[in-house]
């Protein structure tokens, strides 16, 4: 007999189109701090936060408040038809903690629109085409984010879905556990890297517009490059005059436990894409571009309805003051070393966890056959994941071969959501580890 879950799971499928994404057999009906509910009024600890978006907690009340003394006053009037107030303090705040000088903003709704956005300012502001990205990165799935990305995991990029834009050249990505030169850390002396000049040489137009990078690769994996890497990658840009975007829409607000992953990186972007956190579960992201760069966009470049949008810009105005206010990326830092910490150990117990990596709360889990032939097991991560949400835990999913365990909490959890977390998270590792 059908449970009321399955039963609900069964009609949604019969009117909603899942068959993409799949969701997890959860319904989720409350989210409070921390924690989300389900229909059943079981309680989870959220260690996913809406894939790296809750940063400040579910339903934050200074958020709710923005939003709801917003609405009293303009929901909607098309903020890229006329000038609204909540756009330009929105912006204001962005330029003021933006990571490189005269940066100016705009305002879009899906970080993968955002990531469009930025093709489009770079082809226009260099008149060239062409684009490089890394193996196994995500930057969203509009038709421009696509054709720049690579299949990763579950997502594909499938023949059928072509004509994609022309113009990416992929990379190999900075992941050392798997390095696909054969190298390894740090007597490679990050070839990762410096083997982008002789792909810019001799596996392109030499006409590159930009580099484009998730300074952590989030859906790949939380694959965390080395700490010279975008240093070394910069001189190289330098060198071409070919422009550095950095998408942090998971890296961003202090997930790693700095504001910015280009301030873990020390580098400095021409342009930031960002989305996720910026409203804290309200669709909203943004463009940080250099302003000559982003003012070469001409009319009829990019437009639409919904960019900056009043609530949307009240949304994200009130949770970077929050972050702010409570320095969060500062306990992003403090609570993701214990995390590690306590990842670290278990990796040194259980064959199966490849490794633990990762920086401030952004954090990966890689789940493999054993360590030493480091075989990608992605059906043992996913019943760890069923496990650990049995416990009352969240986490999601990620990886080249959909095998890493990604754990991102709000940056509000305290050391009681560590131990309550990782209790649940290693008695899962401990049922999967011999099945
Ligand atoms: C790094 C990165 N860029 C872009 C995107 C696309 O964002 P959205 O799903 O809001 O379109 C994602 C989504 O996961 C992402 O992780």
């Amino acid at each position: 007999m059908l449970s009321n879950i399955d039963e609900f799971i069964k009609e949604y499928k019969k009117y909603v189109i899942t068959s993409y994404s799949e969701p997890f057999p959860l319904i989720i009906t409350k989210g409070n701090g921390v924690y989300v509910t389900d229909i059943e009024g079981k309680k989870y600890l959220d260690f996913w936060a809406g894939i790296a978006t809750v940063n400040i907690g579910h339903n934050n009340p200074i958020v709710q408040e923005a939003v709801r003394k917003q609405m009293n006053e303009l929901v909607h009037c098309s903020s890229q038809s006329y000038y609204t107030i909540p756009a330009l303090n929105l912006a204001k705040k962005l330029v003021a903690i933006a990571p490189s000088q005269s940066c100016k903003v705009t305002f879009h709704t899906s970080g993968s629109e955002a990531i469009d956005v930025a093709i489009k300012m770079v082809r226009r502001y260099t008149k060239k085409h062409e684009i490089l990205t890394l193996q196994g990165c995500y930057h969203g799935r509009t038709y421009g984010a696509h054709s720049i990305g690579t299949p990763v995991g579950i997502y594909s990029k499938s023949y059928v879905m072509g004509p994609y834009a022309s113009g990416a050249i992929h990379v190999p990505a900075p992941y050392c556990y798997r390095c696909s030169l054969g190298h390894e850390y740090p007597k490679c002396n990050i070839q990762c890297a410096k083997i982008i000049e002789d792909i810019v040489n001799f596996g392109s137009s030499r006409d590159i517009a930009a580099f484009i990078a998730e300074p952590i690769l989030g859906v790949g994996g939380i694959i965390t490059p080395p700490n010279e890497y975008f240093q070394e990658v910069k001189k190289i840009l330098n060198k071409f005059g070919i422009l550095l975007i950095l998408d942090e829409v998971q890296t961003g607000f202090g997930r790693t436990g700095r504001f910015w992953a280009s301030e873990v990186y020390n580098v400095k972007p021409d342009l930031i894409t960002v989305a996720k956190a910026l409203g804290n579960g309200w669709p909203i992201s943004a463009v940080m571009a250099r302003g000559d760069i982003g003012d070469s966009l001409e009319p009829g470049d990019h437009f639409s309805t919904w960019g900056a949008n009043p609530i949307m810009c009240a949304a994200a105005s009130a949770t970077i003051d929050y972050i702010i206010q409570n320095k969060l990326w500062e306990n992003a830092e403090r609570m993701g070393t214990l995390l590690i910490k306590r990842l670290k150990e278990m990796e040194s117990k259980y064959e199966i966890i490849g490794e633990a990596r990762g920086k401030g709360l952004m954090i990966g889990v890689e789940i493999v056959k054993d360590k030493k032939t480091k075989e990608p097991m992605h059906d043992k991560c996913k019943e760890i994941r069923k496990l650990c949400a049995d416990y009352g835990l969240l986490v999601g999913i990620g990886g080249f071969w959909s095998n890493v365990i990604r754990i991102q909490p709000p940056l509000t959890i305290n050391e009681e959501h560590i131990d309550k977390a990782m209790e649940a998270f290693e008695k899962a590792v401990n049922e999967v580890k011999n099945t």
